[in-house]
């Protein structure tokens, strides 16, 4: 980066700059969407954003970048790439922890941002919790994000697989069982140990001990069949990196929604099809969390909890995330979702990608977009004007040539589509939430005022130590001897 090289090593995040941002911060005012014709914009309270543009056109580098430094809670962002990790990890470090989940195990980590694992089978502590987890999972290997789990053939042995995996989550659970453990399970198609352990400690009589002894019982081919697909949801631990990823420390997603903390969750966009389902099921347990939190009476200070999913579509694909988009920002959990267009969506959720422009409060147009029918849709949002047109005509008769004019009223788009494919260069077209349209002056991290002063040139050194307290890992965080617990005097987790 030609900036580190100019700052060099020592950089730190300059204090006006960062007072700045955190003054905006504290604003409240949802999603920051760039410079409007009464300076900042905001997507208002309460209201995630949808970020549509192809390739550099500055989604990462004019949204996600300025939203992760001047988010006032806890941030997990996702992106294929460790780009947003290296801008702001050294500004988001004097709030809170810095954490990665990196399921490749493969990501050099800057210093001060501390690998975090996460493992289904925590996640599968409580039953609920076990079925969710086995749901997400399922649905995102197998590329059904909404409706019934069920329908069809494909249907059948996906629910039959989250139906296993449920309960051999929640006995690997109960009984301290690891992932590694539970691969071995279905790797060998062994579900004894698990239904051992559900019995011995909820009874014969409970569900998921029924669930789980039904499974068994099934014919061979039939079982077979549901073990192979329950295999192939977990296909990506076969990775040592990934099954590295369930290992402690482990997140704990109470406490990392609890303060200013930064999740980042990288994952290459080649590996996407196998890491989806780990990150996926990750992310619904710290929505979980985060709506958890909003219910409880820790949640006073207002502060939501930033979901900033770059290349979401790869990475992220949530089942559920029209609901997260609808149910999220009343529930403290904001949504900046990045795509490419609507087509993207469309290969992921299906037809009900067709309404995210009316389900995100606010949609950020960038220029370069090629998928017509995403044109379409927001050329329609612009409406029409009446454009009167005057039609000149010639007649020869007997006394000359005659010319007559005829007018008309014809309905042209406000916006027709080629200006939206267009775009404004260094501007975005924004929609709101009644589908009002306007334009926005982009402000990119790395060239604007007061973003270019919190981003990392480089990868520096040491960070300050957040002066948060809480720990957001459930076991196993940073000891002393690599000074972290020392500095933090906090107590063990
Ligand atoms: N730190 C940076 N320094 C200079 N240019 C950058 C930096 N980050 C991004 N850019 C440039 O900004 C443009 C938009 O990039 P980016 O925000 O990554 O796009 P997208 O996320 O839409 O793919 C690209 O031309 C890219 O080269
Ligand atoms: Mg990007």
């Amino acid at each position: 980066m030609t900036a580190g090289s100019a700052r060099g090593r020592g950089w730190k995040p300059h204090a006006r700059s960062v007072a700045k941002v955190q003054d905006a911060a504290r604003t409240g005012r949802g999603v920051y969407l760039g410079l409007g014709a009464h300076g900042w914009a905001w997507s208002g309270a309460q209201r995630s954003t949808l970020v549509l543009g192809p390739s550099r056109s500055g989604k990462t580098s004019a949204l996600v970048v300025p939203n992760v430094l001047s988010a006032p809670g806890a941030v997990l962002a996702t992106s294929t790439k460790p780009d947003v990790l290296r801008a702001t990890a050294r500004a988001r470090a004097s709030a809170g922890w810095c954490l990665a989940f990196d399921p490749t195990g493969e990501l050099e980590l800057p210093p001060g941002v501390h690998r975090v694992g996460w493992s289904p089978v925590s996640a599968a502590r409580e039953w609920h919790g076990a079925l969710e987890v086995a749901d997400a999972m399922v649905r995102t290997a197998r590329g059904r994000p909404t409706g019934a789990i069920g329908a069809g053939s494909e249907g059948h042995w996906s629910e039959r697989a989250a139906a296993l995996l449920a309960p051999l989550l929640h006995a690997a659970s109960l009984d301290g069982v690891s992932m590694r453990g539970v691969l071995r399970w279905v790797d060998r198609h062994d579900g004894a140990p698990a239904l051992d352990a559900l019995s011995a400690r909820l009874g014969d009589d409970a569900v998921a001990t029924d669930l789980l002894a039904g499974i068994l019982s099934t014919d061979p081919r039939e079982q077979s069949g549901i073990w192979s697909t329950a295999s192939g949801v977990l296909a990506a631990y076969r990775a040592p990196g990934a099954l590295a990823s369930t290992e402690t420390p482990l997140l704990d997603p109470d406490s990392f929604c609890a303060g200013a903390h930064t999740l980042y969750v990288c994952a290459p966009a080649a590996r996407q099809k196998l890491l989806a389902p780990l990150v996926v099921a990750m992310l619904s347990e710290v929505r979980d969390a985060a709506y958890r939190r909003a219910a409880g009476s820790s949640a006073s200070d207002g502060a939501p909890v930033l979901f900033a999913l770059d290349e979401v579509a790869n990475i992220a694909p949530l089942p559920d995330l029209p609901s997260l988009v609808t149910e999220g920002p009343g529930q403290g959990l904001l949504t900046l979702a990045c795509l490419q267009d609507l087509s993207q969506a469309r290969a992921r959720w299906g037809t009900e990608a067709d309404a995210f422009v009316s389900i995100f409060g606010t949609t950020v147009v960038l220029g370069g977009i090629a998928d017509m029918r995403t044109l379409e849709a927001l050329s329609a949002l612009s409406g029409d004007r009446e454009v009167r047109s005057r039609t000149i005509g010639f007649s020869d008769g007997a006394g000359g040539r005659q010319v007559s004019a005829t007018d008309a009223t014809v309905l042209r788009r406000r916006l027709p589509a080629d200006v939206v494919a267009r775009g404004l260069d260094g501007w975005a077209l924004c929609v709101d939430a009644r589908n009002r349209l306007g334009w926005v002056r982009l402000t990119p991290a790395h060239d604007t005022w007061p973003w270019r002063d919190c981003i990392s040139p480089d990868r520096g050194r040491s960070q300050r130590l957040p002066g948060s307290t809480g720990w957001p890992w459930r076991a196993g965080g940073p000891t002393r001897s690599d000074g972290v617990g020392v500095a933090l005097g906090g107590r063990s987790p």
